[in-house]
């Protein structure tokens, strides 16, 4: 696999699909900005759930309410990992084995922290559905943009409609970062940290350094 997989990972209202938009421009600029690395044949931004033609009917099963009946969170496990399943098959792996930058909005570590820690279901099933769904396909660096349950909450509330997840209560959520917090201790080696709190420039320049380190650090392991 030449390219290489960048994931955007955080609670709902984090900010994470503005910041991975801006990730995207800085890397595009006509000057490459990672003098350490060689640049990709090209940046290409996914996300799941919803990226494929399959995706995208499961999103749309997944995220709208439905008043009349409550989805059960086995079912609701198992529609993340087809789409999964899906993408990593169809999109992901053709494009990293091409030589390809993602940039992810969202990948096996939501299902950790959603449908795990915030649904109470069992982890172990979770690490081997995410495993047969990815076929080993991990992450290379995982952005998890760390933000406070009432800062997320506001901006969704300014944001109008919320989606069947977004409707989960505060509990729920906190388990959720909870979830990304012991996920970014338990993979320490590929997950970065980073303050989401602050305006859309600061938090875009938190995150530049980060990949630059990143960066740097991925060129001395290959040296
Ligand atoms: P988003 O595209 O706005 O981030 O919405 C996707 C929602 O789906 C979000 O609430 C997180 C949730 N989700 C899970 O619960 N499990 C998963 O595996 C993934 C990828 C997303």
């Amino acid at each position: 696999m030449t390219g290489q997989l960048i994931v955007f990972e955080g609670i709902d209202g984090c900010g994470k699909t503005t910041q991975l938009r801006r990730l995207e421009q800085w890397l595009s600029q006509p000057t490459w900005p990672l003098e350490l690395l060689p640049p990709p044949s090209r940046i290409w931004v996914t996300k799941e759930p919803g990226a494929t033609q399959l995706g995208t009917a499961l999103r749309q099963l997944l995220l709208t309410p439905n008043e009349f009946e409550a989805m059960d969170p086995t079912a609701e496990l198992l529609l993340y990992a087809a789409d999964r399943a899906q993408h990593v098959a169809r999109q992901l792996r053709p494009e990293l084995e091409a030589g390809g930058w993602v940039l992810c909005d969202r990948y096996e570590d939501s299902t950790w922290a959603y449908q795990g820690l915030g649904r109470g279901l069992d982890l172990t099933l979770i690490d081997q559905l995410n495993g047969i769904a990815t076929g080993g396909l991990q992450a290379d660096l995982t952005l998890w943009l760390d933000l406070d349950l009432e800062q997320t909450r506001q901006r969704l509330c300014d944001r109008g409609a919320v989606d069947r997840m977004e409707q989960a209560d505060a509990a729920f959520h906190q388990r959720v970062r909870q979830g990304f917090r012991e996920l970014a201790e338990r993979h320490g080696d590929r997950t970065l940290r980073i303050d989401a709190d602050g305006d859309e420039d600061t938090v875009a320049e938190r995150i530049q350094q980060a990949v630059s380190t990143w960066a740097r650090r991925s060129k001395m392991h290959s040296a």
